[in-house]
């Protein structure tokens, strides 16, 4: 499979950061808590160094519960602040506001030794496309939030989003580039839908998506198509039942391997399935041991 994010696109979110990171003190970057390693930006620890960093583990309602710990531990061990979130529902924002406090505590005391008072904490959200950046600035900052107008220093045309005495966030998040390196990153993040499906072969995804359950979600897929066998099925065993279970049929009684390859992809995306992560801690450390 060919996954596409195309260079221009590239080029351009990149000078945007550039151009956005200078004016800030931290870096608000949200991942997906079902895949967190391979939907972090490559380049963000370069264009953020220097910064304060807080990454948030967007859409932990979709992801397994234990493996969302794990990984709190794991990016904390690697001295990131992090916290896990649904920003969708609100979940987990308001324990953000004293981690900004935490994570910025060393430019706070510089601003008060030099006698400056009430200068607040200046943050972008970052993130990939379709992570929940937009989801997340609404429902953070909220409606009772007042966008301020052009500050001097600030480029023309930003805006601020003043949350509180403490903190401004930048209107418009940064969006950035997945990573490349591997068709494995490619395979996860068309799995959660961060790539235009157009361009994915669904039974191929489906495929790959049936064996890692298998693998590791057995239970959940097959309460999920009422599968009551004992052994260990092939991903066309799985599809095959799932037609079989949700009456996916064309003309002459043949199955429809497209229509049931993308109903199992999209009661994964939506949790239908369950909680699901993608890419394990535990893999990682092994990866990272080899
Ligand atoms: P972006 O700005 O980073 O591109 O992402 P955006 O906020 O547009 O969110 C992308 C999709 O992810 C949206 O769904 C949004 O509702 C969903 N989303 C964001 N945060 C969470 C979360 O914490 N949990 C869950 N379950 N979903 C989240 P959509 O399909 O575009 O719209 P809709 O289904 O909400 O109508």
């Amino acid at each position: 499979m060919n996954y596409q994010w195309y260079p221009g696109h590239m080029t351009k979110a990149k000078r945007m950061m550039q151009e956005n990171i200078s004016l800030i003190d931290l870096v608000i970057e949200l991942v997906d808590a079902r895949v967190p390693l391979s939907s972090k930006n490559p380049d963000i620890d370069e264009l953020g160094k220097n910064k304060s960093r807080l990454i948030l583990l967007n859409k932990s309602d979709l992801a397994d519960p234990e493996e969302n710990k794990r990984w709190i531990a794991y990016f904390k061990e690697r001295g990131f602040h992090v916290l896990e979130i649904n920003a969708k529902t609100g979940q987990g924002l308001r324990a953000i506001q004293p981690k900004v406090q935490e994570a910025c505590k060393e430019k706070i005391e510089r601003d008060r030794k030099r006698g400056i008072k009430n200068r607040p904490v200046r943050a972008i959200v970052v993130g990939i496309p379709n992570v929940g950046k937009s989801t997340f600035i609404n429902s953070f900052a909220g409606k009772a939030c007042a966008k301020t107008g052009n500050k001097p220093g600030v480029t023309k045309g930003k805006q601020w989003i003043r949350l509180n005495r403490e903190l401004e966030l930048l209107d418009t998040p940064g969006i950035l580039w997945p990573k490349f390196e591997s068709e494995e990153v490619g395979k996860k993040l068309a799995m959660i839908g961060s790539m235009n499906d157009e361009i994915l072969q669904m039974t191929e995804l489906a495929s790959e998506l049936s064996a890692y359950l298998m693998a590791y979600y057995r239970k959940p897929l097959f309460a999920r198509y009422q599968i009551s066998k004992e052994e260990k099925l092939t991903p066309m065993q799985i599809l095959d039942l799932i037609c079989e279970n949700r009456k996916c049929y064309k003309k002459g009684q043949e199955p429809d391997y497209e229509k049931a390859a993308a109903l199992l992809v999209d009661d994964f995306r939506n949790g239908r399935i369950g909680r699901i992560t993608l890419e394990t801690c535990e893999q990682q450390q092994e990866e990272e041991q080899k």
